[in-house]
């Protein structure tokens, strides 16, 4: 074991220098933990190389803009820090996580204005998110929360108010034995996972809700374009939660989750089938090619 992430041997890269592990702190008095004024990142690096690492970095930008933050750094510096913090910790195999958040400053109401605007880059080793179980299936617990609105939120970014009802529903799923939540969105369509968006297989096409009112995961996005180059007819729309029923497959997509097999979703039932398979292995060998 690791131990507690804040009690590491290491660097972390903070506002421009590599500190020492531990010495990556911020005041009590931080806009970002008290008003969810942060958005992040997370990202794999496969054999000393980040995948769609500068996507990752232009969409931290983009999620600041989103919150009204303005980047201190140019998706180039943001590169180089990542790459710094993979070279001074000795990972060709890692997560990455890159965060941004209004520090503490002159403001401590929800104005934050005058505050400075922060980033960090920590990287970690990390195996699978869902465990050695992986390859049986994951069992998903019904989320009783739904995704938002994209007019209540800016669902578009990577932004940590996002996840709170995230936390709260994998807790609940955990409680279960599940080992993660789907999410049906305000309207009741199926949305997303907790940090993964989904896919189904039918009779060999394959079904994901449209990414315009949640996360349009990177790795979702590059898996479309992976089924779709290998003649697989991928449908993007919004699906009904009854339409559960009629799927033969699903799989989850995601930076930490990568592909991974559904087996259960409620008291829905999924084969981990050969679609999930192919677009698995398919995934695995482009990520280190
Ligand atoms: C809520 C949510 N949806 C989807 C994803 C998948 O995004 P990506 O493939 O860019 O990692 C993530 C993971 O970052 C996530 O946290």
């Amino acid at each position: 074991m690791a131990g507690a992430y804040d009690d590491r041997d290491g660097k972390i890269w903070m506002d421009g220098k590599l500190v020492d592990w531990r010495d990556a702190n911020v005041h009590i008095l931080t806009h970002g933990l008290h008003y969810a004024s942060s958005v992040f990142e997370g990202e794999r690096c496969y054999s000393g190389k980040i995948f769609k690492g500068h996507e990752h970095s232009l969409r931290l930008i983009e999620s600041a803009r989103l919150l009204d933050m303005t980047s201190p750094y140019t998706a180039e510096e943001i590169d180089a820090a990542k790459e710094a913090v993979l070279k001074a910790n000795g990972f060709t195999d890692a997560y990455v996580r890159a965060v941004m958040w209004r520090g503490s400053g002159e403001d401590m109401g929800v104005s934050a204005a005058r505050n400075p605007v922060r980033m960090a880059v920590a990287a970690w080793e990390w195996g699978n998110y869902y465990g050695d179980a992986k390859w049986q299936g994951a069992k998903l617990d019904i989320a009783k929360w739904k995704r938002p609105s994209p007019e209540t939120i800016p669902t578009a970014a990577k932004a940590a108010g996002l996840y709170m009802i995230c936390t709260m529903s994998k807790h609940a799923a955990e409680a279960k034995g599940c080992s993660d939540a789907l999410f049906m969105d305000w309207e009741g369509y199926v949305a997303e996972a907790t940090g993964a968006n989904v896919f189904f297989v039918k009779d060999g096409e394959v079904h994901t809700p449209l990414a315009d009112r949640f996360l349009n995961g990177i790795t979702r996005q590059t898996i479309v374009q992976m089924l779709k180059d290998k003649g697989v007819v991928v449908h993007e729309r919004r699906i009904k939660p009854e339409e559960l029923d009629g799927f033969q497959e699903c799989f989850l997509t995601g930076t930490a989750a990568e592909v991974t097999p559904v087996g259960q979703i409620g008291d829905w039932h999924f084969q981990v089938g050969q679609t999930t398979r192919d677009i698995a292995a398919d995934y695995e060998k482009l990520v280190r090619a």
